[in-house]
């Protein structure tokens, strides 16, 4: 499975990062998504650089990053469980994973296990409508999801067999 990047938070890179797409037009969400790509979310500390950046306010920068639900503010687990919530997924029973997931491992939407193992997230549609309720495990879109499976992925990414 793809791995999340492990690259450590750091200033200098995330301002080379900023100052390599400040002068794109709408540089926003491309930015959001380079330090995504590099340190695995953004950090708090890169909002400030942001709106310094493009002349922007910090409110204004938190208010468009916390409109996407694609970026995170804190590192993620090992392993990204996505749940599908959108409309189709929904009719075929959507909500009973995620509350399965919450009641049987602890993890809530948008949580990470202590150990770091697994982070779960809602997704809005992943294009496997046909075959939800959909999910997506680091990346990789899988159709049918049901309880025992997700069982199955979150006890295999804690234990490390994947
Ligand atoms: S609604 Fe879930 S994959 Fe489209």
């Amino acid at each position: 499975m793809t791995k999340h990047p492990a690259r450590a938070w750091d200033q200098a890179t995330a301002r080379t990062i900023i100052d390599s797409h400040r002068a794109e037009p709408g540089a926003l969400l491309p930015i959001f998504h380079a330090l995504q790509d590099t340190f695995g979310y953004v950090d708090r500390e890169a909002l400030p650089l942001i709106a310094e950046a493009l002349n922007i306010s910090r409110a204004e920068v938190h208010g468009v990053m916390s409109f996407y639900h694609d970026f995170r503010e804190e590192p993620a687990g090992r392993t990204v469980i996505k749940i599908c919530r959108a409309e189709a997924c929904q009719a075929v029973g959507c909500q009973g994973l995620v509350d399965h997931v919450e009641a049987r491992h602890g993890i809530a939407l948008g949580e990470t296990t202590a150990d770091g193992a697994v982070t779960v997230e809602e997704v809005f549609c992943l294009g496997n409508c046909a075959l939800g309720p959909s999910a997506m495990v680091d990346g990789k879109p899988l159709g049918r999801m049901t309880r025992e499976k997700l069982d199955h992925l979150i006890a295999a990414a804690r234990t490390g067999r994947q």
